[in-house]
């Protein structure tokens, strides 16, 4: 189970150490720190065992002259190992679009960062306008369906709903598919009930450690229960 936290332009140098010193990873899951960009090498670089770290977005372009870009190949160097792409809040404060979407994709997996593209749509009729654009990732890239009414909100689809839509992207024929919005410690509970659900993105939740401790915990705990129903 992937647990994935997305500070979004929060935190500090004071939460980086709180979240170094208290974070705790099971074995069975893959924890991974969407922190800001500057603080990804300060947390890269204490080798938590078990903790990766990704970024919220990176460059649509290689090296260049693109004053205030973050590339992917300096990120990999920084041992950042994902990249969130297409957030929606990228889409609303600097209008990108599934074109940016495709070359920082291609930018990402150049580079070894796996990309993990986020998604929203209302209607399992508009997945495949959705998801059409990256038909040819669909090894490569991990998806966030992430509904913009639920994003920050506390409002959620039902965990029926969810499931179906994160089916109908695994039967598109992408492997991995995590959910976000509004996630938190109450509701992981309910969440990791939901078959097609390999992880969830968590942004509000993941500033607080002991919340975002207790989201993985819960996570872990569901992977030991579905390994001993099948043992
Ligand atoms: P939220 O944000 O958990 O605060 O709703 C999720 C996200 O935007 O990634």
């Amino acid at each position: 189970m992937f647990v994935v936290g997305n500070w979004k332009a929060n935190g500090s140098m004071q939460l980086c150490d709180e979240f170094v010193n208290a974070i705790v990873i099971p074995e069975s899951t893959d924890v991974i720190v969407c922190a800001p960009s500057i603080y990804s090498q300060y947390i890269a670089a204490k080798h938590i065992p078990g903790l990766k770290v990704g970024a919220q977005d990176c460059s649509k372009f290689d090296n260049g002259a693109y004053t205030g870009n973050i590339t992917a190949r300096m990120l990999h160097e920084l041992g950042v190992q994902y990249c969130l792409i297409n957030h929606s809040e990228r889409i609303k404060y600097h209008n990108e679009g599934v074109e940016d979407a495709i070359s920082t994709i291609i930018q990402c997996l150049t580079h070894s960062v796996v990309p993990i593209l986020c998604i929203d749509f209302n209607d399992v009729d508009a997945i495949e306008a959705t998801l059409s654009p990256y038909q040819s990732f669909v090894s490569e890239v991990m998806i966030a369906y992430e509904p913009v009414s639920a994003i920050g909100t506390g409002v959620q689809p039902s965990c029926d709903e969810i499931h179906n839509i994160l089916t109908s992207i695994k039967n598109y024929g992408f492997k991995k598919v995590l959910y976000g919005g509004s996630v938190n410690k109450v509701n992981i509970n309910e969440l990791i009930k939901i078959k097609s659900l390999d992880g969830v993105l968590v942004g509000g939740a993941s500033l607080n450690v002991n919340e975002f401790n207790q989201i993985i915990q819960t996570c872990a705990g569901a992977q030991t229960n579905a390994y001993s129903k099948h043992h």
